[in-house]
């Protein structure tokens, strides 16, 4: 009953936050990767000030960072949402979510070594896809968390985490130059975006920001029905291979076709209790083109991670010719005795970018999930908590 307290608390809250809120919603900010502000969530509200920050350098590329701005490129270049410090369940922290990243070069954490244990990514007509397993342990959860769901709204519409941010090289709309990066990449705001973590799997969905029905293929509303649900997957086929492949698209979450009419899922509210079933199984379309891969092959960062903590006294000087940044190891300056960096990074100079144009994205997408609310919370929470909650976030 503890940890539900601050649960009942911010549903109770953020549903007023919500009427009389005038601030813009994150999913009506629009940011450029080469001139991102230090905090996308610059108007405050009940839930606190956003824990971490958007511009991330070098000086930030540690095991440590509280960098906010995710990516999702491909199989070996893609970031999850997990939390800051091991000890809490997602669903009372999505907030504060923080990172973490298969590759250097976005200041942030990297994804240790053994922590992934299948992946699939996915590139369809309107969105990428990255899904698998994972020892959750190895990024902060607790082993048997069941998780929750991060997106960029939440009920009063500031994100879970708050002004998290995600990029993608995979798309056109209105990419900016990462200056100095290999083959200068352009990313481009994810505007509509969902990420599951818990029950030992993953998955991030990145839907096409010039794709006008992006905000129902990351739907934000399915938040207590999982990656199963939200991300249909050949699940099966996933732990311990790594492949990268094309498909086509899903259908819309909470979408499903019954004697050739397509009916749509309305997720039960908490009042209700435990979901114990859904009246369908998700279409899974199918995957082509698939290229496997190995993990220690592309995951090196990781690998490169765990072999500077155990010899935290060698010296190097590495210099990427793509990015310029000079590595210096040293260990004694960082507790964790992962490799502290001095050089230049991406996204470190410039003002706030915040240009807030129109709530249409949000809008449509807005209606009322708490963002609150964990997968862990279906399992745990009793009817007449439940109850409590879902009134209160219906205000
Ligand atoms: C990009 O990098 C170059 C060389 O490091 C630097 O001179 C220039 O000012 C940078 N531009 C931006 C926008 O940061
Ligand atoms: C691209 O930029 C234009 C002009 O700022 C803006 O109206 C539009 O919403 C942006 N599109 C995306 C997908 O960010
Ligand atoms: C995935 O595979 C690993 C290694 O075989 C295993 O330890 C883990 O339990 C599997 N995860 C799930 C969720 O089945
Ligand atoms: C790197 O990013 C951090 C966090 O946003 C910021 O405080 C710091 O000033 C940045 N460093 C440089 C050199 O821009």
């Amino acid at each position: 009953m503890l940890q539900l307290a601050p649960v009942l608390a911010v549903a109770a809250l953020a549903g007023n936050a919500l009427a009389q809120s005038s601030t813009t919603p994150l999913a009506a900010k629009r940011f450029q990767w080469n001139n991102l502000p230090y905090k996308a969530d610059t108007d405050g509200g009940i839930r606190g000030e956003q824990v971490g920050y958007n511009r991330c350098n070098a000086t930030t590329q540690n095991q440590d960072s509280l960098c906010q701005t995710a990516v999702i490129n491909s199989i070996d270049d893609f970031c999850l949402w997990a939390p800051p410090t091991p000890g809490e369940e997602v669903g009372n922290i999505e907030g504060e979510m923080v990172a973490w990243c298969t590759k250097e070069g976005y200041g942030t954490r990297i994804i240790p070594e053994g922590a992934l244990q299948g992946v699939q990514f996915i590139r369809t007509p309107h969105y990428v896809q990255v899904v698998g397993f994972i020892d959750q342990t190895k990024i902060n959860m607790l082993a048997d968390d069941y998780g929750g769901e991060m997106d960029p709204h939440g009920a009063d519409q500031r994100g879970n985490p708050l002004g998290g941010l995600v990029f993608s090289n995979q798309f056109s709309a209105n990419a900016t130059s990462m200056n100095g990066t290999a083959g200068g990449q352009r990313f481009s705001q994810v505007i509509q975006w969902h990420n599951f973590m818990g029950a030992s799997q993953f998955c991030l969905k990145a839907c096409d920001p010039s794709w006008e029905n992006g905000w129902a293929m990351c739907e934000h509303i399915y938040d207590r029905i999982g990656c199963q649900y939200n991300a249909p997957s050949e699940w099966t086929k996933i732990n311990g291979t790594y492949e990268s492949c094309e498909g086509d698209d899903q259908l819309y979450p909470g979408q499903y076709i019954e004697n050739g009419q397509t009916r749509t899922y309305t997720q039960p509210p908490e009042s209700l209790g435990v979901i114990t079933s859904i009246p369908y199984t998700p279409f899974t379309p199918p995957s082509s083109e698939c290229t496997p891969y190995t993990s220690s092959a592309i995951y090196t960062a990781a690998s490169q991670q765990a072999a500077a903590t155990t010899t935290s006294s060698a010296s190097e000087s590495m210099t990427s010719s793509a990015s310029s940044v000079s590595e210096t190891s040293s260990g004694a300056s960082s507790a964790s005795g992962s490799t502290s960096r001095s050089g230049s990074g991406s996204g470190a100079a410039g003002p706030s970018a915040t240009g807030s144009t129109g709530g249409n994205a949000a809008a449509q997408g807005g209606n009322g999930d708490s963002g609150a609310e964990g997968l862990k919370v279906a399992a745990v929470l009793t009817a007449g908590v439940a109850g409590i909650i879902g009134a209160l976030v219906a205000l």
